[in-house]
């Protein structure tokens, strides 16, 4: 009952599920909004990179326009290296508008956020500490399921551990023990389509089969990596593809690009999204 990942889920460059016509603008091959890079002022620390990396990866994922609402007030509010990536308030977060958010790097910040976002946004791909947030928050539960009866897309990227904080484990190690039943568990309880990270990563969704991807190696071990895949699945889906499509298609060439990498040279995260 568990299928391979096949081909016909790998992004199809000539055949883009949204037809990008001739007069196309940008508006038509969606927006990605990226929530996320809550900082630490008293540990000086910041997640922004996080973002950076999400953001990324939706650029070169084929999102018309990325939206960057960082949690982080010293964040800065352009990125030299990435000038594509458009830097806006938090304050000025358009739900409505919103195609498709990638929670990262939130901590406690992005708590505060989750209850709107749930409401309000028809897609959303929530990753790192948007999940230890529903983790922790039981009431999340039923906004998750009330997005699942309006039809609206939600897709989860669990690593292990974070798998584990969602299902009540012990650690990692339990999950891992048998990671589809971990997975198969997710979506009962959460309702919306879950990737488990990790080597073999698994796709399961509702009324889906699980899928098992084939592609990638252990060069996808380096931090930031999951970042790159929250905000290519972000851009798919703003693009128009199904949630479980977009979460196939993004995994399997993410792990294709780790494969296809030289050997003799370290791949770092934005090496992933530079060449998806
Ligand atoms: N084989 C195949 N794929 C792998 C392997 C492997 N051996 N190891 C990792 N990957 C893939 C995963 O499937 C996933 O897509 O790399 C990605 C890693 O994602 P995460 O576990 O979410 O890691 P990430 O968040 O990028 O960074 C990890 O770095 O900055 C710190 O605190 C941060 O704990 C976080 C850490
Ligand atoms: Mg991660």
């Amino acid at each position: 009952w568990v299928r391979a990942v096949q081909p016909e889920w790998t992004v199809n460059r000539s055949k883009p599920k949204r037809v990008v016509d001739h007069h196309a603008h940008k508006g038509a091959r969606g927006d990605v909004v990226i929530v996320g890079g809550a900082g630490d002022a008293q540990k000086d620390h910041s997640m922004a990179g996080a973002c950076t990396l999400a953001g990324a990866a939706a650029l070169h994922g084929g999102a018309g326009r990325v939206y960057m609402h960082l949690l982080d007030a010293r964040a800065p509010r352009n990125n030299p290296l990435q000038p594509e990536l458009m830097y806006r308030s938090i304050r000025d977060l358009d739900l409505q508008k919103v195609t498709a958010v990638c929670g990262c790097g939130g901590g406690d910040a992005v708590g505060t956020l989750i209850p709107d976002l749930f409401t309000d946004c028809k897609q959303l791909v929530l990753d790192a500490d948007a999940l230890n947030v529903v983790a922790t928050d039981a009431a999340l539960r039923t906004l998750l399921q009330y997005r699942a009866q309006m039809g609206w897309q939600t897709v989860m990227t669990p690593h292990p551990l974070e798998a584990a904080r969602l299902l009540g484990r012990k650690d990692a190690a339990e999950v891992q023990a048998n990671r589809l039943q971990a997975v198969r568990e997710l979506v009962d309880v959460f309702e919306c389509v879950v990737v488990l990270k990790g080597s073999g990563t698994l796709i399961a969704g509702p009324g889906m089969p699980c899928h098992i991807n084939v592609t990638g190696n252990s060069r996808l071990a380096t931090a930031g990596t999951g970042d790159v895949l929250a905000g290519f699945i972000g851009a798919l889906m703003a693009q128009g593809m199904p949630a479980f499509e977009a979460a196939c298609a993004a995994v399997r060439r993410h792990g294709e690009v780790a494969d296809e990498w030289p050997t003799a040279t370290q791949l770092t995260a934005l090496d992933v999204a530079h060449r998806l």
